[in-house]
């Protein structure tokens, strides 16, 4: 239990996180509010498979941090799904490079750190109990991974808040799925599971922040740096794709933010409408990857599995859509970039 005066002083210094990430085009953007955004301190970013191959996340961490001049310890994490085969990564969304095919990129200068992802977890979770904050917002593995490494290590992460998972909203890759946890149910279950303060950024919200294409042309604009002008040419691919599947965000030539209202959620709190509810994954059949959660007051079940070996978590219902979007573009448009570097 933190004292007032710690709670306090939580409340005022940026907060420590490590980005668990699939990049991937909302992953990108995610990364870039991240990195604006006084309120965060990013400490790592550690990727997994899930919108493309871990290698290729692994290699864009790296090119976007070293786009944007952020010297970030990068780590390369799961490859595969906990318990079940892998998908091929669903290139028709985020370009065959995760990025929209950038095509055209500089030459690459930075190192991964030699840990791997859930390794690194633990690591800064003993080093810092009780500060770090994890930010998945891919596939589960990684933290799954780290729990075994771990056992202890709900206690020491501060919370979880991730994109993933869907309440009430229709999913993405089937009607009850959505494409995080669908990608990893078994590893989902685990970290639903695992006890620690964790709130869920799923579909329910997500689908309702539709971010035009223009407003990253504006921030490219503003900028005029090689880590937004990159950013814009991975949005231009990936909001193609959400145009032609859904009219009304066609309409702005959008594209869902997902990965970002997961950071929004974080800083901004009071945009937000939550339920509090045991949530367990469908881990096999029709319903794979189905965030079940149990929403009446608590009540004895004959299933096993919804009783306290099943911890409450915190589940986003709505969002400020508005006040989302120019919370995002107010931030990408301060003075966050250093000077790109000549290469
Ligand atoms: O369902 C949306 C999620 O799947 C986002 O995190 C997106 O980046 C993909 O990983
Ligand atoms: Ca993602």
């Amino acid at each position: 239990m933190t004292s007032a005066s710690t709670q306090n002083r939580q409340s005022t210094q940026p907060r420590k996180v490590i980005y668990d990430t699939d990049p991937g085009v909302d992953d990108a953007m995610a990364l870039y509010f991240a990195l604006a955004h006084p309120g965060i301190e990013l400490v790592g970013i550690t990727t997994t498979f899930g919108n493309v191959t871990v290698e290729q996340a692994t290699v864009n961490a790296l090119y976007l941090t070293q786009l944007s001049g952020h010297d970030i310890p990068v780590t390369c994490g799961v490859a595969k799904p906990w318990a079940m085969p892998g998908k091929p990564p669903p290139t028709f969304i985020h370009g065959d490079d995760g990025l929209g095919n950038l095509g055209q990129r500089q030459p690459a200068k930075r190192q991964r750190d030699p840990r791997s992802s859930a390794q690194f977890i633990v690591d800064m979770a003993r080093a810092h109990p009780g500060e770090i904050t994890l930010v998945p917002v891919g596939p589960l593995g990684n933290l799954a991974l780290a729990l075994k490494l771990e056992p202890e290590l709900p206690k020491l992460i501060r919370e979880v808040v991730l994109m993933g998972g869907t309440v009430i909203e229709p999913g993405n890759v089937s009607p009850v799925a959505e494409a995080n946890i669908w990608n990893d149910p078994h590893a989902a279950d685990l970290v639903f599971t695992a006890g620690w303060p964790l709130t869920m950024v799923g579909l329910d919200v997500t689908h309702q922040l539709i971010l035009p294409g223009a407003l990253f042309d504006d921030i490219a604009a503003h900028h005029r740096h090689p880590a937004t002008d990159a950013l814009r040419h991975a949005v231009a691919f990936y909001a193609d794709f959400y145009s032609n599947l859904y009219a009304h965000v066609g309409a702005v030539r959008g594209c869902y933010g997902h990965d970002v209202l997961a950071f929004i959620r974080l800083v901004a709190p009071e945009l937000f409408t939550t339920l509090n509810g045991r949530i367990r994954v469908t881990t096999d059949g029709i319903g794979q990857g189905q965030t079940m959660m149990h929403r009446r007051g608590d009540m004895f079940f004959v299933q096993p599995g919804w009783g306290d070996d099943c911890p409450v978590s915190t589940a986003c219902l709505t969002v400020d859509a508005e006040a989302a979007k120019a919370l995002f573009l107010n931030t990408l448009m301060s003075p966050w970039l250093p000077a790109a570097p000549k290469h």
